[in-house]
Protein backbone atom coordinates (compact mmCIF):
# COMPACT_ATOMS: atom_id res chain seq x y z
CA UNK A 1 0.00 0.00 0.00
CA UNK A 2 1.41 3.44 -0.79
CA UNK A 3 1.56 5.94 2.19
CA UNK A 4 1.76 9.29 2.17
CA UNK A 5 0.70 12.20 4.30
CA UNK A 6 1.65 15.26 6.01
CA UNK A 7 2.74 13.61 8.65
CA UNK A 8 4.13 10.54 7.99
CA UNK A 9 5.81 7.36 10.13
CA UNK A 10 7.04 4.32 9.26
CA UNK A 11 4.35 1.33 8.40
CA UNK A 12 4.05 -1.86 8.16
CA UNK A 13 1.24 -3.97 6.29
CA UNK A 14 -0.07 -6.25 8.46
CA UNK A 15 -3.82 -6.03 9.03
CA UNK A 16 -5.11 -9.61 7.00
CA UNK A 17 -7.36 -10.44 10.01
CA UNK A 18 -9.31 -7.11 10.81
CA UNK A 19 -12.48 -7.36 11.87
CA UNK A 20 -15.24 -5.03 9.71
CA UNK A 21 -15.80 -2.01 11.15
CA UNK A 22 -18.85 -1.64 13.80
CA UNK A 23 -20.04 1.88 12.22
CA UNK A 24 -20.31 3.49 8.96
CA UNK A 25 -16.95 3.56 7.93
CA UNK A 26 -15.55 1.69 5.23
CA UNK A 27 -15.78 -1.55 5.33
CA UNK A 28 -12.95 -4.13 4.87
CA UNK A 29 -13.99 -7.43 3.69
CA UNK A 30 -12.01 -10.43 4.58
CA UNK A 31 -12.23 -14.02 4.63
CA UNK A 32 -12.41 -15.87 7.83
CA UNK A 33 -9.72 -18.45 8.70
CA UNK A 34 -10.08 -21.25 11.17
CA UNK A 35 -9.75 -20.47 15.10
CA UNK A 36 -6.30 -22.44 15.02
CA UNK A 37 -4.99 -20.72 12.10
CA UNK A 38 -6.22 -17.51 13.78
CA UNK A 39 -4.78 -18.25 17.01
CA UNK A 40 -1.13 -19.13 15.69
CA UNK A 41 -1.62 -16.20 13.11
CA UNK A 42 -1.73 -14.03 16.07
CA UNK A 43 0.77 -15.88 18.70
CA UNK A 44 3.55 -15.30 15.62
CA UNK A 45 2.99 -12.04 14.98
CA UNK A 46 3.39 -11.07 18.23
CA UNK A 47 6.31 -12.93 18.80
CA UNK A 48 8.00 -11.86 15.76
CA UNK A 49 6.82 -7.99 17.13
CA UNK A 50 9.99 -5.53 18.00
CA UNK A 51 8.51 -2.52 18.81
CA UNK A 52 10.64 0.59 17.96
CA UNK A 53 12.48 2.77 20.27
CA UNK A 54 12.48 6.36 20.27
CA UNK A 55 15.48 7.76 22.64
CA UNK A 56 13.52 10.25 24.95
CA UNK A 57 14.91 11.84 27.92
CA UNK A 58 13.50 11.55 32.00
CA UNK A 59 11.52 14.22 31.44
CA UNK A 60 9.94 13.39 28.35
CA UNK A 61 8.70 10.03 29.06
CA UNK A 62 7.40 11.19 32.11
CA UNK A 63 5.08 14.40 30.08
CA UNK A 64 4.18 11.78 27.77
CA UNK A 65 3.27 9.23 30.82
CA UNK A 66 0.66 12.21 31.94
CA UNK A 67 -0.27 12.74 28.56
CA UNK A 68 -1.40 8.70 28.18
CA UNK A 69 -3.23 8.94 31.21
CA UNK A 70 -5.81 11.49 30.00
CA UNK A 71 -6.38 9.29 27.24
CA UNK A 72 -9.24 6.12 27.03
CA UNK A 73 -7.48 4.73 24.49
CA UNK A 74 -4.40 4.08 26.44
CA UNK A 75 -5.15 5.04 30.04
CA UNK A 76 -5.89 0.99 30.55
CA UNK A 77 -2.96 -0.80 29.60
CA UNK A 78 -0.64 -2.56 31.56
CA UNK A 79 2.68 -1.34 32.83
CA UNK A 80 4.61 -3.34 30.23
CA UNK A 81 2.69 -2.52 27.55
CA UNK A 82 2.45 0.96 28.78
CA UNK A 83 6.42 1.04 28.52
CA UNK A 84 6.72 -0.42 25.35
CA UNK A 85 4.37 2.42 23.84
CA UNK A 86 5.89 4.94 25.47
CA UNK A 87 9.40 3.63 24.15
CA UNK A 88 7.86 3.69 20.63
CA UNK A 89 6.71 7.17 20.38
CA UNK A 90 8.13 10.51 18.92
CA UNK A 91 7.44 14.01 20.14
CA UNK A 92 6.17 16.09 17.25
CA UNK A 93 6.00 19.20 17.73
CA UNK A 94 3.04 21.76 15.59
CA UNK A 95 3.29 25.28 14.77
CA UNK A 96 -0.28 26.81 14.27
CA UNK A 97 -1.93 25.83 11.04
CA UNK A 98 0.43 22.64 10.52
CA UNK A 99 -2.04 20.06 8.16
CA UNK A 100 -0.91 16.90 10.67
CA UNK A 101 -3.42 15.13 8.29
CA UNK A 102 -5.07 14.77 5.12
CA UNK A 103 -8.34 13.39 4.52
CA UNK A 104 -8.23 10.67 1.93
CA UNK A 105 -4.64 9.96 2.50
CA UNK A 106 -3.22 6.54 3.75
CA UNK A 107 -2.56 6.64 7.39
CA UNK A 108 0.10 4.94 9.25
CA UNK A 109 0.49 6.36 12.77
CA UNK A 110 -2.22 8.33 15.14
CA UNK A 111 -1.40 11.13 17.54
CA UNK A 112 -2.32 12.00 20.77
CA UNK A 113 -2.28 15.51 22.22
CA UNK A 114 -0.40 16.52 24.60
CA UNK A 115 -1.12 20.51 24.10
CA UNK A 116 -2.58 22.93 21.51
CA UNK A 117 -5.78 22.86 19.25
CA UNK A 118 -6.39 20.52 16.20
CA UNK A 119 -9.51 20.84 14.60
CA UNK A 120 -10.98 18.20 12.40
CA UNK A 121 -12.57 18.35 9.22
CA UNK A 122 -14.54 16.74 6.27
CA UNK A 123 -14.64 17.82 2.90
CA UNK A 124 -17.66 16.42 1.41
CA UNK A 125 -19.12 17.92 -2.05
CA UNK A 126 -17.20 20.96 -2.45
CA UNK A 127 -18.02 21.59 1.50
CA UNK A 128 -15.60 21.62 4.31
CA UNK A 129 -17.44 21.02 7.72
CA UNK A 130 -15.42 21.17 11.42
CA UNK A 131 -16.03 17.76 12.83
CA UNK A 132 -14.42 17.93 15.94
CA UNK A 133 -12.25 19.86 17.96
CA UNK A 134 -9.03 18.17 19.81
CA UNK A 135 -7.77 19.29 22.83
CA UNK A 136 -5.41 18.02 25.48
CA UNK A 137 -5.41 14.27 26.09
CA UNK A 138 -7.40 13.13 22.94
CA UNK A 139 -6.47 11.02 19.94
CA UNK A 140 -7.14 11.73 16.71
CA UNK A 141 -5.72 9.29 13.66
CA UNK A 142 -7.15 6.13 14.95
CA UNK A 143 -9.77 4.96 12.43
CA UNK A 144 -6.98 4.58 9.76
CA UNK A 145 -5.83 2.13 11.78
CA UNK A 146 -8.37 0.31 13.39
CA UNK A 147 -10.07 0.23 9.91
CA UNK A 148 -7.70 -0.14 7.33
CA UNK A 149 -9.14 2.91 5.33
CA UNK A 150 -7.64 5.96 4.24
CA UNK A 151 -7.75 9.33 6.93
CA UNK A 152 -11.56 10.16 7.35
CA UNK A 153 -10.91 13.85 8.09
CA UNK A 154 -7.99 16.70 7.68
CA UNK A 155 -6.81 17.27 11.57
CA UNK A 156 -4.85 20.80 11.41
CA UNK A 157 -3.57 22.78 14.15
CA UNK A 158 -5.44 25.96 15.11
CA UNK A 159 -2.50 26.80 17.87
CA UNK A 160 0.96 25.78 18.34
CA UNK A 161 0.90 22.32 20.25
CA UNK A 162 3.20 18.91 21.26
CA UNK A 163 1.81 15.96 19.75
CA UNK A 164 3.13 11.66 20.66
CA UNK A 165 2.74 10.00 17.42
CA UNK A 166 2.63 6.26 17.73
CA UNK A 167 3.19 3.63 14.83
CA UNK A 168 0.60 1.52 13.29
CA UNK A 169 2.69 -1.42 14.36
CA UNK A 170 2.81 -1.01 17.80
CA UNK A 171 -0.80 0.24 18.00
CA UNK A 172 -1.76 -3.05 16.33
CA UNK A 173 0.02 -5.34 18.37
CA UNK A 174 -0.51 -3.73 21.84
CA UNK A 175 -3.35 -1.01 21.99
CA UNK A 176 -6.20 -1.96 19.23
CA UNK A 177 -8.02 -5.03 20.01
CA UNK A 178 -8.34 -3.79 23.43
CA UNK A 179 -9.86 -0.39 21.75
CA UNK A 180 -11.38 -2.24 19.06
CA UNK A 181 -13.41 -4.44 21.11
CA UNK A 182 -14.65 -1.70 23.27
CA UNK A 183 -16.12 0.45 20.64
CA UNK A 184 -17.80 -2.43 19.03
CA UNK A 185 -19.42 -3.48 22.29
CA UNK A 186 -20.96 -0.41 23.33
CA UNK A 187 -22.03 1.10 19.98
CA UNK A 188 -24.78 -1.08 19.08
CA UNK A 189 -26.02 -0.27 22.22
CA UNK A 190 -25.24 3.64 22.45
CA UNK A 191 -27.45 3.56 19.33
CA UNK A 192 -30.26 2.67 20.74
CA UNK A 193 -30.13 4.84 23.94
CA UNK A 194 -32.51 7.68 23.33
CA UNK A 195 -30.70 10.59 25.14
CA UNK A 196 -27.55 9.75 22.32
CA UNK A 197 -29.85 9.54 19.10
CA UNK A 198 -28.56 12.96 17.79
CA UNK A 199 -24.81 11.36 17.89
CA UNK A 200 -23.41 10.60 15.00
CA UNK A 201 -20.88 7.10 14.84
CA UNK A 202 -17.85 9.10 15.36
CA UNK A 203 -19.00 11.00 18.67
CA UNK A 204 -20.56 7.29 20.00
CA UNK A 205 -17.13 5.96 19.50
CA UNK A 206 -15.64 8.44 21.62
CA UNK A 207 -18.02 8.12 24.14
CA UNK A 208 -17.60 4.43 24.08
CA UNK A 209 -13.84 4.72 24.60
CA UNK A 210 -14.60 7.31 27.77
CA UNK A 211 -17.27 4.35 29.00
CA UNK A 212 -16.45 2.37 32.46
CA UNK A 213 -18.52 -0.82 33.26
CA UNK A 214 -19.59 -0.77 36.89
CA UNK A 215 -21.80 -3.13 38.60
CA UNK A 216 -24.17 -3.01 41.62
CA UNK A 217 -25.86 -6.28 43.52
CA UNK A 218 -29.61 -5.43 45.09
CA UNK A 219 -30.08 -2.53 47.22
CA UNK A 220 -26.43 -1.25 46.78
CA UNK A 221 -25.91 3.28 46.49
CA UNK A 222 -24.74 3.50 43.08
CA UNK A 223 -24.99 7.63 43.93
CA UNK A 224 -26.00 9.12 47.43
CA UNK A 225 -27.85 12.48 48.28
CA UNK A 226 -25.85 14.88 49.08
CA UNK A 227 -22.69 13.77 47.86
CA UNK A 228 -20.55 15.82 45.38
CA UNK A 229 -21.65 14.06 41.86
CA UNK A 230 -18.57 13.28 39.12
CA UNK A 231 -19.79 10.89 37.34
CA UNK A 232 -23.14 10.08 34.53
CA UNK A 233 -24.53 6.98 34.45
CA UNK A 234 -26.71 5.10 31.54
CA UNK A 235 -28.32 1.45 32.85
CA UNK A 236 -26.70 -1.21 30.60
CA UNK A 237 -28.52 -4.58 32.33
CA UNK A 238 -31.07 -4.18 35.13
CA UNK A 239 -32.60 -1.65 37.06
CA UNK A 240 -32.29 1.16 39.68
CA UNK A 241 -34.43 3.41 41.77
CA UNK A 242 -34.32 7.15 42.58
CA UNK A 243 -35.43 8.11 46.05
CA UNK A 244 -35.79 11.52 47.09
CA UNK A 245 -37.11 12.70 50.64
CA UNK A 246 -37.95 8.96 50.98
CA UNK A 247 -40.43 9.07 48.16
CA UNK A 248 -39.33 6.65 44.88
CA UNK A 249 -38.99 9.83 42.04
CA UNK A 250 -37.90 7.81 39.45
CA UNK A 251 -36.87 4.41 38.30
CA UNK A 252 -34.64 3.33 35.50
CA UNK A 253 -34.47 0.69 33.02
CA UNK A 254 -31.71 -0.54 30.42
CA UNK A 255 -30.97 2.67 27.98
CA UNK A 256 -32.00 5.28 31.25
CA UNK A 257 -29.72 7.64 32.68
CA UNK A 258 -28.72 9.16 35.64
CA UNK A 259 -26.47 11.45 37.83
CA UNK A 260 -26.62 14.48 35.03
CA UNK A 261 -28.12 16.90 37.53
CA UNK A 262 -25.26 17.39 39.57
CA UNK A 263 -22.39 17.49 36.67
CA UNK A 264 -24.74 19.91 34.90
CA UNK A 265 -25.66 22.30 37.94
CA UNK A 266 -22.13 21.98 40.29
CA UNK A 267 -24.43 20.85 43.07
CA UNK A 268 -24.49 17.88 45.19
CA UNK A 269 -26.53 14.84 44.31
CA UNK A 270 -30.69 15.52 44.28
CA UNK A 271 -31.19 11.52 45.03
CA UNK A 272 -30.21 8.52 46.31
CA UNK A 273 -29.82 5.69 43.30
CA UNK A 274 -30.41 2.36 44.40
CA UNK A 275 -29.66 -0.87 42.09
CA UNK A 276 -32.90 -3.16 41.89
CA UNK A 277 -31.40 -6.56 41.42
CA UNK A 278 -28.36 -6.73 39.86
CA UNK A 279 -27.50 -4.06 37.86
CA UNK A 280 -24.65 -2.95 35.38
CA UNK A 281 -24.31 0.69 34.51
CA UNK A 282 -21.56 2.21 31.88
CA UNK A 283 -19.99 5.73 33.78
CA UNK A 284 -18.78 8.87 32.23
CA UNK A 285 -16.90 11.10 34.09
CA UNK A 286 -17.70 14.86 34.10
CA UNK A 287 -14.77 15.97 31.93
CA UNK A 288 -16.05 13.34 29.01
CA UNK A 289 -19.38 13.91 30.28
CA UNK A 290 -19.10 17.78 29.44
CA UNK A 291 -16.77 17.02 26.18
CA UNK A 292 -18.92 14.47 24.44
CA UNK A 293 -22.85 14.65 25.60
CA UNK A 294 -25.37 17.11 23.96
CA UNK A 295 -25.48 18.73 27.62
CA UNK A 296 -28.14 21.11 26.19
CA UNK A 297 -30.37 18.83 25.47
CA UNK A 298 -30.39 16.72 29.26
CA UNK A 299 -30.80 20.49 30.90
CA UNK A 300 -33.85 20.30 28.55
CA UNK A 301 -34.76 16.79 29.40
CA UNK A 302 -34.25 17.27 33.03
CA UNK A 303 -36.84 19.21 33.46
CA UNK A 304 -39.13 16.19 34.28
CA UNK A 305 -37.02 16.18 37.59
CA UNK A 306 -38.01 19.88 38.71
P1 LIG B 1 -8.31 9.03 10.69
O1 LIG B 1 -9.39 8.77 9.73
O2 LIG B 1 -7.22 8.04 10.82
O3 LIG B 1 -7.68 10.47 10.40
C1 LIG B 1 -8.53 11.62 10.54
C2 LIG B 1 -9.02 11.64 11.96
O4 LIG B 1 -9.95 12.67 12.31
C3 LIG B 1 -9.82 10.38 12.26
O5 LIG B 1 -8.97 9.24 12.17
C4 LIG B 1 -10.35 10.72 13.63
O6 LIG B 1 -9.38 10.52 14.60
C5 LIG B 1 -10.61 12.23 13.52
N1 LIG B 1 -12.04 12.59 13.47
C6 LIG B 1 -12.64 13.42 14.33
N2 LIG B 1 -13.95 13.54 14.06
C7 LIG B 1 -14.22 12.73 13.03
C8 LIG B 1 -15.43 12.41 12.30
N3 LIG B 1 -16.61 12.96 12.61
N4 LIG B 1 -15.32 11.54 11.30
C9 LIG B 1 -14.15 11.01 10.99
N5 LIG B 1 -12.98 11.29 11.63
C10 LIG B 1 -13.01 12.13 12.65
Amino acid sequence: MKRSGSMSCSSSDDNDDEEPPPMEFKKLVKGRQSVSAEAFGEWNRKKAFTPPKVAKTEAQKMRLKVCLMKSFLFSNLDDSDLSIVIGAMKEVPAEKGTTVITQGEDGDCLFVIESGKFDCTVKSGGQEKLVKSCEVGDVFGELALLYNCPRAASVTSTKRGVLWQLDRETFNHIVKEAAHKKRVRYDAFLAKVSILESMDAYERSQLADALKAETFTDGQCIVTAGDAGDKFYIVEEGKAEAVKSGQVAMQFGVGDYFGELALIRDQPRAATVTAKGYVRVLSVDRRSFKRLLNVEDLINRSVKYM
